[in-house]
């Protein structure tokens, strides 16, 4: 299984085009050891060719043209992006399809009945796109059962719910429900290796804490390294739990549940610009270092 990693950042991407906090400033003005990233999403394939997307970023353009395996081979319309996985409904994740508007082939975009219902509703992306091409939408269930992908050989998707959060513009933000985020197994059927994958994860739950530990490598949520990092980088009072993020510190934090887990490769993603683990000088990049925890990069590929 080939995966790419498209986008490494939280929303916002690194550096933030408003923001003037630490790392922001030093990474635009070359005092940082630190890598620039764009907004979350990975593209998987099994055979180089037909890529799964999981997610569309604000920057898919840009991330389309820095991976010429997914870029056009035949004919005078094409891509290698046979079909579309979101994973929630956040504008990071989503606003991405508006650039997939010119596909003259369906967009087979698979997602939950809730992600369905805040693009129909607060963020109407669907009905925005069926004036310029078609929408196929497969919904995606949650009890645990896998399921393949036309045009996608060799892997099996499962998805479980996550406790995480809807976004701030959909009309249940502050009503959670099954479906409004999901951690996904990529398993490739012809080796049994599984990728599991969960950019937007608030809690380990004990569904959760199994998938990882029976994953070949994880890339989950690496948003914050604080509860209190916004608040700290005097940006706002938002806290990483109320914004649907374990951070990485701390008692219950997400260094240490993965220093519990044998998973062999455990890998961070969505990654916010404040979090110091950006500055590959830091700290705190050491004590991943040290634990065997990587950070995923734009243009990262893995090979499971
Ligand atoms: C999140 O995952 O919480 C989002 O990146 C927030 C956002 O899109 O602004
Ligand atoms: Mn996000
Ligand atoms: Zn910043």
């Amino acid at each position: 299984m080939k995966i790419r990693v498209l986008g490494s950042g939280a929303g916002g991407g690194f550096p933030q085009w408003n923001c003037n906090c630490h790392n922001c400033k030093r990474v635009r003005s070359g005092e940082m050891n630190a890598k620039r990233r764009t907004q979350s999403s990975i593209a998987v394939s099994s055979d180089g060719s037909s890529w799964l997307l999981f997610n569309a970023s604000p920057d898919i353009r840009a991330q389309l043209e820095a991976f010429p395996e997914i870029q056009p081979r035949q004919g005078i319309r094409d891509s290698g992006i046979k079909a579309i996985l979101l994973i929630d409904s956040q504008i990071d994740h989503t606003t991405g399809l508006l650039m997939l508007r010119e596909s003259t082939v369906p967009l087979e975009i698979y997602c939950t009945e809730m992600v369905k219902q805040d693009l129909s509703t607060g963020f109407p992306l669907f009905a925005m796109l069926e004036h310029y091409c078609t929408v196929n939408h497969h919904p995606v269930h949650l009890d645990g059962s896998g399921f393949s992908i036309p045009l996608i050989d060799d892997l099996r998707i499962h998805t479980h719910a996550l406790k995480s959060k809807a976004p701030p513009y959909s009309p249940h933000r502050h009503d959670p429900h099954p479906g409004d985020n999901l951690g996904v197994v990529i398993e490739q059927i012809s080796t049994g290796r599984k990728l599991y994958y969960a950019p937007g994860l608030g809690e380990i739950e004990p569904h959760v804490a199994q998938t990882l530990q029976e994953a070949d490598c994880v890339l989950v949520d690496g948003t914050f390294w604080r509860h209190d990092e916004m608040a700290q980088a005097g940006i706002c009072d938002k806290l990483a739990l109320d914004m649907g993020h374990l951070p990485q510190s701390g008692a219950g934090g997400m260094i240490e549940f993965l220093n519990s887990a044998t998973t062999k490769r455990k890998i961070l993603i969505h990654i916010n610009n404040t979090n110091p683990i950006l500055d590959e000088d830091s700290s705190e990049r050491k004590t991943l270092d040290e634990a065997g925890i990587e950070v995923s990069f734009d243009g990262m590929e893995i090979n499971l």
